[in-house]
């Protein structure tokens, strides 16, 4: 049964819009899903976030920022994922383990089979029975999330946005070959296509494992 279904890809892949859609589509069938995300997902991880995406010119160890997401993380499955399961709903889910491998592990160089491990600790046992990977060419993302800052009221590009493409490069791989080592719970979406096309794809992967 696919109670907890995570949403991954580089940044401007898209996620949270479609997030958006499948949670009204979930509704539209009748089920109950909750939407959250990470970092963020609780009052705590909010600061957490904050901490994270907005610490201006202060440098941060690649260490302590990978505690910083698995803080993040123990917080939200204990506080918001395992009771919201528990409670019948649909998890959907904005990042989880797998950004942690795919950005501090692939991107950052933290070995990944150590990553593994502290994931471990941090999910207390909660895993996504499903995972969607937007993937699409860097350039695009990076082209979507500018246009995103240029329309937003204040803009702020966080630490990440200011990453070469070539650490976004890293990312995507990394993604892709998560994808492909577990393609049980890995489904690929084009991501590069128009909003309502990806929305399509999801709707026709749920309506055969949800529904
Ligand atoms: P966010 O603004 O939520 O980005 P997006 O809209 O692309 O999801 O910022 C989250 C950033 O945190 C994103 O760049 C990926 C990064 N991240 C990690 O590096 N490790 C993690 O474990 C998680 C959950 C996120």
């Amino acid at each position: 049964m696919i109670r907890f279904v995570s949403f991954e890809g580089g940044d401007g892949t898209g996620k949270t819009t479609q997030i958006r859609a499948l949670e009204s589509y979930l509704r539209s069938r009748g089920r109950s899903s909750l939407a959250t995300r990470e970092p963020g997902g609780t009052s705590l991880g909010k600061l957490i976030r904050k901490v994270l995406l907005e610490v201006g010119d202060h440098e941060i160890a690649p260490s302590t920022e990978l505690f910083l997401y698995l803080a993040d993380r123990a917080q939200h499955v204990s506080e918001v994922i395992r009771p919201a399961i528990d409670a019948g709903k649909i998890v959907l889910c904005d990042r989880f383990t797998d950004s942690t491998l795919a950005y501090q592990g692939y991107g950052r160089g933290i070995d990944v089979a150590l990553l593994r491990l502290f994931n471990d600790v941090a999910d207390h046992g909660v895993r996504p029975d499903l995972t969607f990977l937007l993937d699409c060419p860097v350039a695009l993302g990076l082209a979507r999330t500018n246009q995103r800052q240029r329309e937003a009221a204040q803009p702020r590009e966080d630490r990440f946005e200011r990453e070469k493409i070539e650490f976004h490069e890293k990312i995507r791989a990394g993604f892709l070959a998560m994808a492909r080592a577990e393609p049980a719970r890995f489904r690929v979406i084009d991501a590069a296509q128009a909003a309502e096309d990806v929305a399509r794809d999801i709707q026709k992967i749920v309506d055969q494992e949800i529904f």
